[in-house]
């Protein structure tokens, strides 16, 4: 009998879970369960996905930028049937495939001329792997420089440049030579750039942990400092990049020149891993500077047809639905929209984003009834109240989004950049509706709050006695 999937599909969906909990990340399953996220998707088309009852769930999630698209995108699905369709020799490896040159092209259109090279991996970790590599290839030096509070991915050299001790806990020793410097410190940036022993700064323009920009013109700045002390400067668009902040690049927003850039997530159109690195011929050359190394950096499924084709039917997408422009409308409309419910909600502190990267952070409010559930929940962990929100916007409103980052009072969204007003107005009516819910303590709201405090409280006693026990 031949392979159903869609028979296999038919008859296990709704086992989801159970197989995680079994043979995955049962930790994971653990969480989503407490959160309430423990939903299972049936079907996905643009900005939408639908449970096995049909019901539709908004995605400001966008699986963490991948869908700057849409899910399920025509045009990118096309490409897949149409590799498939033509049989084409995938991956020989020792011969050159004619879709990675055509996307290697149709990516350097889109980024400034001084970048003129292109290597193509399978994700954003393994691009800021290779960064890391042909920036200390290229320069002889063994030091990478990021910032505080940064994200750059999960795998050893990407974890050694994050900025977020939290990620890099229990898995060290990592790469040595790597340091952070606080955010928006020039002073402290100059400092150690001037011992003139780093290869790379390696910045994300518009930082996905918080949603954070940098003040001034600290980039132009630290720019002007690489080049001054012969560091080359590393732009990690894999969240930023291919339209979401309302440019093609991240960078562009503040005019810098970077040496070398990473790309992934969205790149494929959600369908197939996709990552590149873009750089300069010159910097480039360094890693393959000789016959015996033309391999020295390479990836076995780094250049395969579906993630190529992709790539090519989701820049053509990117480009013909004008989303780049899209994201810069859209997202200073829905930016103005959420900022307008400061003015209701003293819970807001502020609104802020690039295109359609956003974050909402809160603080205390001014209200006696909510700052007693503000203070409940903080006396245990910051970051309660914001999953409270994020909770609250997926079990009454169907709005999937995410908290910011760890320890913050910050709920950030990344919807396709295909959105329009249905959109806005279903995310801002749910997060007004969830705000007017908080005034109301206690109340099914903060109930939802004190489950996570339950359980926070059960993982501290647990992890406390275990701590005896050894
Ligand atoms: C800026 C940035 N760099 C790198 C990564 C790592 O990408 P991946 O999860 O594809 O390895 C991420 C992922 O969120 C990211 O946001």
């Amino acid at each position: 009998m031949s392979f159903d999937l869609k028979g296999l599909i038919a008859s296990r969906l709704g086992e989801n879970y159970d197989l995680h909990a079994r043979h995955l990340n049962r930790t994971l399953v653990d969480v989503q369960r407490i959160i309430g996220f423990d939903r299972v998707y049936a079907n996905a088309q643009g900005a939408w996905l639908y449970d096995l009852e049909g019901n539709a769930y908004l995605d400001f999630l966008s699986g963490y930028s991948v869908y700057n698209v849409g899910r399920n995108h025509p045009s990118v699905k096309r490409a897949i049937h149409d590799v498939l369709e033509l049989d084409l020799p995938n991956m020989v490896q020792m011969d050159c495939s004619l879709l990675s040159g055509l996307l290697a092209e149709a990516l350097l259109k889109k980024t400034p001329p001084h970048l003129d090279a292109v290597f193509f991996c399978n994700s954003g970790a393994e691009s800021v792997e290779g960064a890391i590599k042909f920036a200390r290839a290229a320069t002889g030096r063994a030091g990478l420089l990021s910032l505080d509070g940064s994200f750059h991915g999960l795998s050893n050299g990407a974890l050694s440049v994050m900025g977020d001790e939290h990620f890099r806990e229990g898995f060290g020793p990592l790469l040595q030579s790597c340091e952070r410097v606080p955010k928006n410190d020039l002073a402290a940036l100059e400092k150690r750039l001037s011992t003139r022993q780093f290869a790379a700064f390696i910045i994300e323009p518009v930082q996905g942990k918080g949603v954070n920009l940098p003040a001034g013109d600290f980039y132009q700045q630290a720019q002007r400092l690489c080049r001054q002390y012969g560091t080359l400067l590393v732009c990690d668009e894999v969240q930023t990049g291919l339209g979401r902040t309302g440019r093609w690049w991240g960078f562009e927003h503040w005019d810098l020149e970077p040496d070398i850039i990473t790309v992934a997530k969205s790149l494929s159109g959600g369908y197939v891993p996709c990552a590149a690195v873009i750089t300069r011929r010159s910097i480039y050359q360094k890693t393959f500077s000789r016959l015996d190394r033309c391999v020295v950096h390479s990836s076995t499924f780094g250049r395969n047809n579906l993630a190529m084709a992709c790539g090519l039917a989701t820049l053509q997408v990117i480009e013909e639905e004008n989303l780049v422009e899209r994201a810069r409308t859209v997202g200073a409309e829905l930016l103005a929209r959420i900022s307008k419910l400061k003015e209701k909600h003293s819970l807001i502190k502020e609104v802020r984003g690039l295109g359609l990267m956003i974050a909402i952070e809160f603080h205390e409010p001014r209200e006696m009834a909510m700052r007693m559930g503000w203070k409940f929940l903080h006396k245990v962990e910051p970051e309660l109240f914001g999953q409270m929100l994020v909770t609250g916007l997926l079990s009454k409103h169907r709005v999937l989004s995410q908290l910011a980052g760890h320890g913050m009072d910050v709920v950030k969204i990344l919807p396709p950049l295909i959105i329009g007003e249905k959109e806005i107005a279903h995310f801002v009516g749910a997060l007004d509706s969830v705000l007017d819910a908080c005034r109301k303590f206690p109340g099914p709201m903060w109930d939802l709050g004190a489950n996570f405090v339950k359980h926070t409280l059960k993982r501290s006693n647990t992890a406390e006695s275990a701590t005896k026990a050894g």
